[in-house]
């Protein structure tokens, strides 16, 4: 009865498929391009399973005939789930044929395709655990409150929401805010759009899992073992949403409905439940587990709220320390002074102060204990502005002195004060430093005059003096390195070697952050690499870092060098925030980032040139890194530095052009170097970005070539 239906299902979808294919040939013609926005992998589901990249209307013809040939019909079950599968590769021939001719076939709120980058961003996150799940509701919920409900309780819980169907107009009914930045996403409304969510995990099998396309086996193995997703859907359920569910539970994600009509119960696949019980069935279906910090305030505090705006109309108060003193500061005590839990607001509450006004604020979490370290300071403050956006109706920007923190009226009107950034910092600082921090106190100060005081007196100085120590900080003044082995949840071969001069490439991970992950978790993912036997002092390679290397990547790798992009180069993972490529007429290289969505003078955007590395192996010529390395002294040193930069996108060249120039200006004595680099508005093809070079004299022209 069930794969019946099932069947049923999947031959409607068919149908409809071929019928689309073959009137956008007759439309267009067989050679009519054809594919989703910013991807390499074409139309990816179908890529992933096949190894065939589809490109034109003729191709996709043929794709509906081999996807005929997984819809066999015995009765047994996984006859049901590989119709399954191709019901789900139908809708992406469906969905991929709207974006025809550069359509733009969604709009506000939905989003269809999602961009490679976007899946790219995701990896920290949910290796972190930041993210520790991604739901897919499909459907209308009872009633729009039963809908909106659920979504806020996996937003409370930091998980990624995808919605498909009625439950949009559900959210918009009740004008619930949805978007990427709060992490509830509107796919569409037409039931095939659910295919833009599979596309996300099946790429990050291929980004990040170094799975062979074609390779439907560990394709399938990938999805069901690491992308911990999962599928609520509301009755009722017609044949179509059957066969798309089939192919959900194939991949491994496990189907929760409310439907009690004609559906069997398939044990940890097939999953009936009440809605208000949604929450609780998937996250055991699926074994997440969700880490609580018990923390208390007014509000909700959760990942979910990380990337929300407030507007200026919305805010009661704003700390603005772009126009008054302001900071953030985190500094280590000796035990005696110190009383643990202490929330101290020195100055007047936020209730003292008019509605819309811009205010002073400085907030210093003092900390001690036994294993503390003054060099983990800076790795806790990197937090706060996690911590603090986490704040439902809380915003943060900047770090240090240069801080802008919103509050919103709603979260004011329900009680949230300054206090409040207090026990935030408290309870998240005592709760993941815990190895190291044994007492901590707040103290907040909201007086003008106090604010500029120690502004200029204790915290300009402390930041100075830190400065001071990062600048010293060499890979050769150091004795030992560290290993991150983070993102091996989704590349099990992966390891990212942390030095002082090179952050790990996701741009999250710097030495000191790796030091103070070691010490709060000696058997976690950043152990001690010593560097005692120096093979290659030019590349960088050390007899020690191979062996760690070695280890940690369960064999897969055998040597690694940390200064070359062409000989044994570092692995990469997926989560890289830049992409550096080989351009070969400027004997030079071409950066770009994940941020950037044009084109690059190697004539592949980012994603394309993302796809060139990735899923932990060694990929000479290219190399995925954090923006931070683009300033390093070990930039490609192997290869003769910085020198060989040669085009940037204007936005990271501006941001990085401080930091770039002044090292330029060290190592070859280079004035505004970043002048000679050009970027989008100078070049967008070899010939032009080589005529600019050599207008500007720029060093990598007269260098050897590298290949
Ligand atoms: Fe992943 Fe490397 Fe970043 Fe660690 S440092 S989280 S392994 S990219
Ligand atoms: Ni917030
Ligand atoms: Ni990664």
């Amino acid at each position: 009865m069930l794969i019946n239906r099932i069947f049923n299902g999947n031959d409607a979808v068919y149908g409809l498929t071929v019928g689309a294919i073959d009137d956008a040939i007759a439309k267009n013609g067989a050679d009519k391009a054809v594919g989703f926005p910013n991807t390499a992998y074409c139309l990816p589901c179908y890529y992933a399973v096949t190894g065939v990249k589809v490109k034109t209307l003729g191709d996709l013809k043929e794709a509906v005939g081999v996807v005929k040939t997984l819809m066999t019909r015995e009765h047994a079950l996984d006859d049901a789930l590989m119709s399954g599968v191709a019901t789900a590769l139908c809708a992406e021939f469906i969905e991929a044929l709207k974006y025809v001719d550069g359509a733009v076939p969604y709009e506000e709120p939905c989003y269809g395709h999602l961009a490679d980058a976007v899946i790219r961003e995701l990896g920290v996150p949910l290796v972190t655990g930041d993210i520790p799940g991604v739901a897919v509701v499909l459907g209308s919920a009872p009633t729009a409150k039963e809908g909106v409900d659920l979504i806020k309780s996996y937003q409370a819980q930091g998980i990624l929401v995808t919605l498909v169907g009625g439950i949009i107009d559900q959210c918009e009914e009740l004008g619930y805010k949805t978007g990427a930045n709060v992490r509830v996403i509107p796919l569409g409304k037409d039931v095939t759009s659910v295919i833009h969510v599979v596309s996300v995990a099946i790429r990050a099998a291929l980004i990040f899992g170094n799975v062979t396309p074609g390779d439907a086996g560990a394709l399938l193995a990938y999805t069901a073992e690491r992308v911990p997703a999962f599928v609520n859907a509301f009755a009722p359920i017609d044949d179509v949403i059957l066969a798309a569910g089939a192919g959900a539970i194939k991949l491994g994600f496990p189907v929760i409905s409310n439907e009690t009509e004609g559906i069997a119960e398939v044990p940890g696949a097939l999953i009936p439940a009440k809605v208000e019980d949604f929450n609780k069935t998937s996250l055991e279906a699926r074994n997440i587990k969700i880490k609580i910090t018990n923390i208390d305030i007014p509000v909700a505090f959760a990942s979910a709220f990380e990337g929300e705006i407030i507007r200026r109309g919305d805010m009661q108060v704003e700390f603005d320390g772009s126009r008054v003193d302001c900071f953030e500061l985190v500094q280590s005590k000796d035990m005696e002074e110190i009383e643990d839990h202490r929330i101290e607001i020195i100055g007047p509450e936020i209730d003292e102060f008019p509605e819309g006004s811009k205010q002073s604020i400085a907030y210093i979490v003092e900390v001690a204990g036994k294993n503390m370290q003054p060099d983990f300071e800076p790795v806790f403050e990197r937090k706060f502005h996690s911590y603090i956006n986490c704040i439902e109706g809380v915003m943060h920007t900047g770090q240090r002195d240069m801080i802008r923190v919103r509050i919103s009226k709603d979260a004011y009107q329900v009680g949230f004060r300054a206090k409040h950034i207090g026990e935030v910092l408290y309870a998240k600082v005592k709760s993941e430093f815990e190895a190291v921090v044994d007492k901590c106190q707040v103290k907040i100060y909201t007086m003008p005059e106090d604010c500029t005081k120690l502004r200029h007196e204790l915290a300009v100085p402390a930041f100075d003096k830190r400065d001071d120590r990062l600048r010293n900080l060499t890979d050769e003044s150091v004795d030992v390195y560290y290993s991150c082995i983070l993102c091996q949840a989704f590349s099990p071969s992966h390891v990212c070697v942390v030095t002082p001069e090179r952050l790990g490439l996701c741009g999250a991970v710097s030495w000191l952050d790796a030091k103070a992950t070691n010490e709060l978790d000696p058997n976690g993912p950043c152990q001690v690499i010593t560097k005692e036997k120096c093979i290659d002092d030019r590349i960088g390679e050390f007899e020690d870092v191979n062996e760690a290397v070695h280890k940690l990547s369960q064999g897969a790798l055998e040597e690694v060098s940390l200064y070359s992009i062409m000989e044994k180069p570092m692995t990469s993972c997926g989560c890289f925030e830049c992409i550096c490529g080989i351009e070969p007429f400027s004997n030079g290289v071409v950066i770009t980032n994940r941020e950037y969505a044009g084109m690059t003078p190697l004539g592949m955007t980012f994603p394309e040139l993302a796809s060139m590395t990735g899923g932990g192996v060694q990929t000479p010529g290219f190399m995925g890194h954090g923006k931070h390395f683009i300033a390093s002294k070990k930039f490609m040193k192997a290869e003769g530095g910085i020198e060989r930069i040669v085009w940037m996108p204007k936005e990271l060249k501006d941001m990085v052009a401080e930091r770039l120039n002044e090292t330029a200006k060290e190592l070859y004595g280079i004035d505004n170097f970043t002048g000679m680099v050009a970027d989008e508005t100078i070049a967008q093809d070899p010939e032009t970005l080589v005529a600019f070079l050599t207008e500007q004299g720029h060093p990598a022209l007269s260098m050897n070539p590298m290949m």
